[in-house]
């Protein structure tokens, strides 16, 4: 099939770029590269465009005529989603609405779609199943949350195929591909505790009085390769006028405490950590089931956090930390 990936210059977008190639895909990358890297892209069709834009859009939909999009283009940081949300609903919604509808003059009727664990907010259970209440506690979780909704709307009217795919806490690289995740500033956990012990600086441990084993927040940390896997899968079954949603998450809840142990591990050093106040916003526990995924998709999540780890060690060594 011809994908077209947006975001295919950032973390998750530029892993399953390659994995789609393997698995016999021909792709093209829409990035505006605010935060993607042009080290992360492949292959000579790259087209640098705003989602807001539709000139571009349209400019790349008219030479590249995907046959389906997997649209990882997004603003993706809860807190600057706090601090600016009209930016949010911009790019994540809107700029979504112009990629359906330059999509809907090309006829291209499949779209895969990165969503997230935001989506359930505070959740009343765990671990999240597919039907679990969403009730999203930022507005990055509502603007995903508010494009499932539009894509669940189109797709009787239009006929469109669509998967939305929730993921919990991406972590991982892929070193074999020189890829992995390079933020400045890094607000994910994983790659702060790594970067933190490799140059002996202490990180802020967010919260210690939670309601959880060892007072912790819990976390679902699912490996990006194993992500990528599923986007594939999800393309390949996405069938005229069908939409789900599929939650990805390893199924294993790990407490910030247990990430150091495992960073501490793995590096064979202790890892400089003090204890902070809460962050705002974060919920206690967030595990996924993934029994959907598993049935439907026909997908499991491989990768022990360990190896995770050691992948992203490797990523960042391999850059000169
Ligand atoms: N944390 C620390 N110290 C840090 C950074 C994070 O203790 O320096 C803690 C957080 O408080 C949280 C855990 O580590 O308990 C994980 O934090 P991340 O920022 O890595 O990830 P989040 O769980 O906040 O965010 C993830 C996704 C978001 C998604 C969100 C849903 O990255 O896209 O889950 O709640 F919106």
């Amino acid at each position: 099939m011809r994908v077209l990936v947006t975001g295919g210059a950032g973390f998750i977008g530029s892993v399953t770029g390659r994995a789609l190639r393997l698995a016999g895909h021909e792709i093209a990358i829409l990035d505006d590269f605010s935060t993607g890297h042009d080290w992360a892209c492949i292959g000579k069709q790259i087209f640098r465009a705003d989602l807001r834009d539709r000139a571009g859009l349209d400019a790349a939909f008219g030479a590249f005529r995907p046959e389906a999009v997997m649209h990882f283009a997004a603003k993706a940081v809860v807190p600057e989603s706090v601090a600016n949300p009209g930016l949010y609903y911009d790019v994540n919604v809107v700029g979504s609405l112009r990629l359906l509808e330059a999509m809907r003059l090309v006829g291209c009727r499949k779209i895969v779609f990165s969503s997230s664990a935001a989506v359930y907010g505070t959740p009343e259970k765990s671990p999240i199943d597919e039907q679990a209440p969403q009730h999203p506690i930022n507005p990055y979780g509502r603007t995903k949350k508010h494009f499932e909704e539009v894509l669940e709307d189109v797709r009787p009217a239009d006929g469109l195929a669509y998967a939305s795919l929730r993921y919990f806490n991406a972590c991982g690289a892929a070193p074999e591909w020189h890829l992995g995740e390079i933020r400045e500033p890094e607000t994910h956990l994983l790659p702060i505790v790594i970067r933190a012990t490799m140059k002996n600086q202490p990180f802020t441990v967010c919260g210690t009085d939670y309601e959880t084993r060892d007072g912790t927040c819990v976390r679902d940390y699912v490996d990006v390769r194993d992500l990528a896997d599923a986007h594939v899968r999800a393309l390949e079954r996405l069938r005229p006028g069908q939409g789900a949603a599929y939650n990805l998450g390893s199924e294993l809840g790990t407490t910030v405490r247990e990430v150091v142990a495992a960073v501490g591990k793995v590096l064979g050093k202790p890892v400089p950590f003090r204890d902070g106040p809460r962050r705002a916003g974060d919920p206690a526990t967030l595990v996924a089931s993934c029994a959907k995924a598993r049935a439907e998709l026909g997908w499991t999540p491989r990768r022990p956090l360990e190896e995770s780890i050691r992948s992203v060690v490797e990523f960042l060594q391999s850059r000169g930390g």
